[in-house]
């Protein structure tokens, strides 16, 4: 048989070793129905050793009171909303808190502004409907109703995306944590080890805000930009040298000194101030997050390794840098034209990757 070769793996079984060894140790009280004990869950999160020695790799970046307060929150009966401009590692973070707590983290409900509310509580098959009338065989449950039946964490992606009137079939289940069928006249009672996490970005258009009761159920989280360059470039690096799955070659690795550059770049045009604080800058359209420094270093990586570029040419990167700054090719090619000369020009160093983004945007 071919062997097949998933492009991404869940989270549980990327990190099944050290989940197992983490699962393995004698640890603090579980809350019921958890694969791990809370320190367990943020040992995952954040990266440590295991008792037996098996080294745990860090996943979040971050501060370790707020992976705290999330895990938390967890064990109350209020669920988890992690809120944040885009790219700040959300769905990251939802994703592995999920596969620690739960040891699964493939329930999960992608927000919308077309998802209904069987998409939140059951569907019907409608050839055994139409057959055999409402019956739990046609009963076709949603990934909350398989989440509440086996005491796991459910995930919700983008949560205010959502219509509010669906979102607001997430009362019930929330508050009674049950889940009634009103067809079958049965209830689905939610066990020990369900919860929820909700993602939402605060940055979006289009975004139906939540009831205030269903914000009451919800402890909110917030998570920030990387506050220096110096935690910036640590999380770019770790997470490109994860990403990368080329061989070792020529051409392959992008230096520390050029991912730092890029990585002022979006900072600056991000924040609207140059790094030393003395230049004023306009911001573009563009969302310039961490996660999109991942993905044009990433990409920048690839392609020299493939087209074989020499590794020290500054216009693959360029490319991906300009490509990244201009979405809205009117108003973002000027101000960042206006960078490159007010910032960029003038520093030690960078002449090379200012020509070269020169280059393109004159080309452009
Ligand atoms: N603080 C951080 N620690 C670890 N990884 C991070 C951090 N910030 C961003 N990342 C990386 O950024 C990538 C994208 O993050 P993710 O998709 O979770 O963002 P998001 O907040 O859900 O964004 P969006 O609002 O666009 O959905 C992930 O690969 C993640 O590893
Ligand atoms: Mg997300």
């Amino acid at each position: 048989m071919k062997k097949t070769s998933n492009i991404r793996a869940h989270a549980e079984e990327q990190y099944g070793k050290e989940l197992t060894a983490l699962k393995k140790e004698k640890s603090t009280p579980k809350p019921d129905n958890w694969v791990l004990s809370p320190q367990q869950v943020s040992t995952y999160i954040l990266g440590g050793k295991a008792k037996d020695g098996t080294e745990i790799e860090p996943k979040y970046f971050g501060q370790k009171r707020l992976v705290e307060l999330a895990i938390a929150t967890l064990i109350t009966d209020r669920a988890l909303l992690l809120i944040g401009v885009p790219g700040t590692a959300k769905t990251w973070l939802s994703e592995h808190l999920a596969a620690a707590i739960s040891g699964d983290s493939t329930q999960l409900i992608q927000g919308t502004s077309g998802t209904g509310e069987d998409a939140i509580r059951y569907g019907w098959n409608y050839a055994k409907l139409l057959q055999d009338g409402p019956s739990e065989e046609a009963l076709v449950p949603s990934p909350i109703m398989r989440a509440m039946q086996a005491g796991r964490i459910a995930r919700i992606e983008e949560l205010t995306r959502i219509p509010s009137d669906v979102q607001d079939a997430l009362i019930t289940v929330l508050s009674e944590k049950i889940l009634p069928v009103a067809e079958l006249g049965v209830e689905i009672r939610a066990q020990a080890g369900f919860n929820i996490i909700a993602t939402a970005n605060d940055r979006d258009k289009g975004i139906h805000e939540l009831s205030s009761a269903l914000q009451r159920r919800f402890n909110t989280v917030k998570l920030p930009l990387p506050a220096s360059l110096e935690e910036e470039l640590d999380i770019v690096s770790y997470r490109v040298q994860k990403l990368s799955k080329l061989k070792k070659g020529k051409g392959t690795k992008i230096g520390l000194e050029e991912i730092k550059k890029l990585i002022t770049v979006f900072r600056e045009l991000r924040s609207g101030r140059s790094e030393d604080g003395e230049i004023k800058l306009k911001s573009p359209s563009s969302t310039l997050s961490t996660a999109e420094a991942i993905s044009a270093i990433h990409s920048t990586q690839s392609m020299a390794y493939y087209f074989e570029h020499r590794a020290d040419d500054p216009l693959p990167m360029a490319e991906h840098l300009v490509g990244a700054v201009v979405k809205d090719a009117r108003q973002d090619l000027k101000i960042f034209e206006e960078y490159l000369e007010t910032v960029v020009k003038k520093r030690k160093g960078w002449e090379r990757l200012y020509e070269a983004c020169k280059s393109l945007v004159n080309a452009s």
